[in-house]
């Protein structure tokens, strides 16, 4: 039925509103962990472009467009953001544990992206990266992680700010190129390494700016 009443009109729209809002639940707690919306553990509550793993025992885990899980350390739904555990280096080889998958990747049309306060460190990178943008002189400091991890000590090391010049769907290691990375949020440059925030920070578009 078509009306050109605007009362009937704005009530057509309020039922419209009410409708899709009731799908807008929040899932019970992972553990003790609070899963704010959107978030969703579960097919039945929060929106399902928004899915994250729920491990009753570790917490929740993020699922990378590879498939693999990365915990989530820390969740703060005001600015729609979410903070990974980097994944693990192996002391022997310097390499990331996600190197057989390319290292970290988001689908294209995820609703999440990795976001512009990541400072990336690449370790046990080729020659040919030094072509590229990126510090890897003897003052990126990425070789201050080397001091504190002696992890990949001696091998070429680059770090760069993941900001809007970067891809920010990818952090990409592989072999021949750079086997290894770790992140850190809202870098200091002057703050010593014992107060580095390890973590790949992760922003998510907010459901109701979606069309
Ligand atoms: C939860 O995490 C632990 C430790 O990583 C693992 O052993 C267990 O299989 C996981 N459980 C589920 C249901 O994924
Ligand atoms: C560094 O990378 C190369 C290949 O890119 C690999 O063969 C080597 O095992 C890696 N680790 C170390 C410690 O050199
Ligand atoms: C990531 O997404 C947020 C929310 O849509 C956006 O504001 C931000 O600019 C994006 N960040 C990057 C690095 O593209």
């Amino acid at each position: 039925m078509i009306t050109s009443n605007p009362f009937i009109l704005s009530l057509c729209l309020l039922t419209l509103i009410a409708h899709s809002s009731s799908s807008n639940i929040g899932c019970p707690k992972c553990g003790t962990i609070d899963v704010p919306y959107p978030l969703s553990t579960h097919d039945n509550c929060g929106n399902q472009k928004y899915k994250v793993y729920c491990n009753i025992t570790t917490g929740l885990e993020f699922i990378s467009a590879t498939g693999i899980n990365y915990k989530i350390i820390s969740i703060d739904s005001k600015s729609h953001r979410l903070v990974l555990r980097p994944p693990v280096i192996q002391k022997d080889t310097c390499e990331s544990s996600d190197l057989h998958a390319g290292g970290f990747r988001l689908e294209d049309e995820s609703r999440f992206n990795i976001s512009s306060r990541n400072t990336v460190m690449l370790f046990n990178c080729s020659n040919n990266i030094l072509l590229s943008p990126l510090d890897c002189s003897t003052s990126s400091i990425c070789r201050q992680f080397e001091k504190v991890e002696s992890v990949c000590v001696g091998l070429l090391c680059c770090s760069y700010l993941k900001d809007s010049s970067m891809t920010n769907h990818q952090i990409r290691v592989r072999v021949d190129g750079c086997t290894s990375y770790t992140s850190m949020v809202d870098m200091k440059p002057s703050a010593p390494i014992d107060s580095w925030n390890f973590g790949i920070e992760l922003q998510w578009l907010a459901p109701f700016l979606e069309l």
